[in-house]
């Protein structure tokens, strides 16, 4: 167990891969602040959850597109446990609609959950992690920041912001003993997937798990294990780098068939 006697805050963290990175870090030892904007049922379960193999988890209802959300949701980390080793930027929503038929309103619910959450949760959870002489930061990314989905051209430039962001904040937070990165899973099948028309419709979920070398869709562990590896010290000389977790999804220019 690497992370006995660490505290870490996944946002984002009731369901879905949030709350397998939640899971796996409690695993190693870790005590969870979860977080929830909308759904505290599965939240609660969560902390449960993690109770249940010895670890402390408090659950905060935040949003973290809203200044005031972030600020009260580092409040509560801090009152709880006076001190975060970890901080993963996981919360993700979005508009989901073509191009033309974006309006401000969706940019900027978008922009402000995915990727400003970033820059002002890292402002928030930097003294915190000095004072414990350094820590780690995770932002959850997305392989539509470089590729083009159906309708995703917001969350799309949201990932993008997030990458831009890991990069910049690796280098300014190095001389605190702070390493950030980022993680882009590929298709994982959470409630996420249910605002797709595209994914509802079809066979795309059958067509990428034949177009995926390694032969099936990734899973939200899969996500968990990378995040916490890149929070262990075997991963320390890796900073401001986004990793693909996809199975090799990304790389043929065809479809591979077997
Ligand atoms: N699933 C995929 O195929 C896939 C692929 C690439 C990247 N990702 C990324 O992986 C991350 C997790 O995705 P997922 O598939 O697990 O999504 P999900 O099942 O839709 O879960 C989204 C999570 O974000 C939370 N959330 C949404 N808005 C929030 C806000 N304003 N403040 C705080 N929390 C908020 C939700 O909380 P509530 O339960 O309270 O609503 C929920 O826990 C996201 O960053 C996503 O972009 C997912």
């Amino acid at each position: 167990m690497n992370l006995l006697e660490k505290t870490a805050l996944v946002t984002g963290s009731g369901r879905g891969i949030g709350r397998a990175i939640a899971l796996r870090l409690a695993q190693e030892g870790a005590d969870l602040i979860i977080n929830f904007f909308r759904n505290r049922a599965p939240a609660e379960a969560t902390a449960e959850q993690i109770r249940a193999i010895g670890r402390r988890a408090i659950v905060v209802k935040a949003n973290v597109g809203e200044i005031d959300g972030i600020n009260s949701l580092f409040k509560a980390a801090r009152d709880a446990y006076g001190r975060l080793d970890i901080l993963v930027c996981n919360a993700a929503s979005g508009y989901n609609r073509p191009a033309l038929k974006q309006k401000p309103k969706g940019w900027e619910w978008t922009m402000n959950i995915n990727a400003r959450s970033v820059l002002f949760c890292a402002q928030q959870a930097v003294p915190l992690m000095q004072a414990q002489g350094g820590g780690h930061i995770v932002n959850i990314s997305s392989p539509g920041s470089f590729r083009v989905l159906p309708d995703y051209i917001v969350v799309g430039a949201s990932k993008a912001a997030i990458e831009s962001l890991t990069r910049y904040l690796a280098v300014e937070l190095a001389p605190h003993n702070i390493v950030v990165n980022a993680v882009s899973p590929g298709i994982v099948q959470t409630d996420a997937l249910k605002h797709f028309d595209v994914l509802r419709e079809g066979n795309v979920i059958p067509h990428a798990i034949e177009a995926t070398p390694a032969g099936r869709l990734v899973s939200p562990e899969d996500v968990a294990n990378v995040v916490n590896f890149l929070c262990s010290p075997a991963a320390s000389m890796i900073r401001g780098q986004t990793i693909l977790v996809d199975g090799g999804y990304t790389l043929p220019v065809f479809a591979v068939t077997p």
